[in-house]
């Protein structure tokens, strides 16, 4: 069994993790599932909280974790099928996972978006590689487009703060001084439907998420009760809102051309920050980030210092729900 996008999983699926997430931290027995294996954790970008919080439950759960970072602690690892490797690539990912899962018993992957191509990025082509070529489970530590452990430690902090009732749940775009990844809005929009919240996303102009994934987002939100909405109002989304969550993306139409993208979005900046104003209209919304975030450019200090910020929280479940997805997926 694989790990590698919510919607992959039945809703069911999902609230069970959450209740298996909620029994360990609160000192339910994880036991040791993952005694006598070892888990390969391949990390192609830097991380904090999904490295530390993933090495942590694995050890936890009685398992050794092999960290390795291609290009770093491991070769420089290709992808492309059919690629000439006169380049600084030393070794081709079929080997690379090949060899790799003789070791372990599952494999978790981050590789974030390049920024470069638009059309090849929105395919999530390292994670779908890596899918074709593994045959223990792969976990996605964070893809191109999707971070699913993080968008299921966002949903277990909802429903820790307000229990399983629907909540209306503003995703807001917010000015970044360059262009990031999608996976993390999209991720949790995705999983912010799938558990039926009334959602709403904000972001300007030209800043919309994948098409196709929106379809997916929508008709989510309306099998599991709830609702989708867009908008490019930065001020009026935060009315009535119980859930303020930040982030910044990039465009997809200036994928591959950075400048213009930073030339582009300069005119939102000091508008779509998440301030104390912003949030004064909204129903006593607690505060939502992944982490890292830039103090003061995406969020004032005086939110993300205050008691509705929920950030770290965020931080702690991602360590809870490490644990009850290695639980499952490893050894299946
Ligand atoms: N939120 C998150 O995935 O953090 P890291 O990039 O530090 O792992």
């Amino acid at each position: 069994m694989n790990f590698l996008r919510t919607n992959d999983l039945l809703r069911g699926e999902l609230e069970a993790i959450l209740e298996d997430a909620m029994r360990f931290k609160k000192g339910g027995e994880p036991g040791k599932p993952l005694a006598g294996s070892s888990v390969g954790l391949v990390f192609f970008n830097p991380s904090l909280r999904t490295r530390t919080s993933m090495q942590i439950a694995i050890n936890d759960l009685g398992g050794n974790p092999v960290v390795l970072e291609p290009g770093g602690n491991a070769w420089a690892v290709e992808y492309r099928d059919g690629a000439v490797m006169d380049g600084d690539k030393a070794e081709h990912l079929k080997e690379f996972i090949g060899v790799l899962e003789q070791y372990v018993s599952a494999i978790g992957v981050r590789t974030f978006a390049q920024l470069n191509n638009w059309e090849e990025e929105m395919l999530d082509p390292v994670l779908s590689a890596i899918e074709k070529i593994a045959a223990k489970p792969v976990i996605n530590l964070e893809s191109a487009m999707h971070h699913p452990c993080q968008s299921l430690a966002d949903a277990m902090t909802i429903r820790e703060k307000f229990g399983e009732a629907k909540k209306k749940v503003l995703l807001t775009w917010a000015w970044h001084p360059k262009p990031l990844p999608m996976a993390v809005p999209n991720s949790f929009a995705l999983a912010a439907a799938q558990f039926g919240h009334d959602l709403t996303i904000a972001r300007p102009e030209g800043f919309d998420l994948d098409a196709e994934l929106m379809d997916e987002i929508a008709e989510q939100a309306n099998l599991n009760g709830g609702s989708l909405s867009v908008t490019d109002d930065p001020d009026a989304a935060y009315e009535g809102a119980q859930v303020v969550y930040a982030k910044s993306w990039g465009s997809s139409a200036n994928y591959g051309n950075p400048e213009r993208e930073v030339r582009e979005r300069e005119k939102y900046r000091g508008k779509w920050i998440v301030d104390e104003a912003k949030m004064a209209n909204t129903d006593d919304a607690i505060f939502m980030h992944c982490l890292p975030v830039r103090r003061n450019v995406v969020v004032t200090d005086g939110v993300i210092d205050s008691p509705s910020s929920v950030v770290l929280q965020q931080a702690v479940n991602r360590l809870h729900v490490a644990k009850a997805i290695l639980a499952r997926v490893v050894n299946r």
